[in-house]
């Protein structure tokens, strides 16, 4: 099982990243612009996690439980991406 996407909005987590990476948005600001994580919400933690670490692909199931709340230094990672 490989899980890379918002299977709703039709945006990967990789885009995503490039997303808030280039306009700098925070995960708030991501979900709210690109509505990723908001219909179904199944894919929120990937898209959490993926914010938090870089991760663009999974091979487990996540929960809202396997993921901590996102706080302010999550943005890290978006100075963390190439190019950043
Ligand atoms: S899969 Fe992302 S909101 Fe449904």
């Amino acid at each position: 099982m490989q899980i890379d996407r918002c299977i709703c909005t039709q945006q990967t987590f990789g885009e995503l990243l490039v997303r808030a990476h280039v306009d700098g948005l925070s995960l708030d600001q991501l979900i709210d612009d690109t509505r990723a994580g908001t219909a179904c919400t199944m894919c929120r933690p990937y898209v959490c996690r993926a914010y938090r670490t870089g991760a663009t692909v999974f091979h487990e199931v996540l929960n809202y439980d396997d993921e901590p709340a996102p706080t302010a230094d999550d943005s890290t990672v978006v100075r963390r991406l190439p190019g950043g």
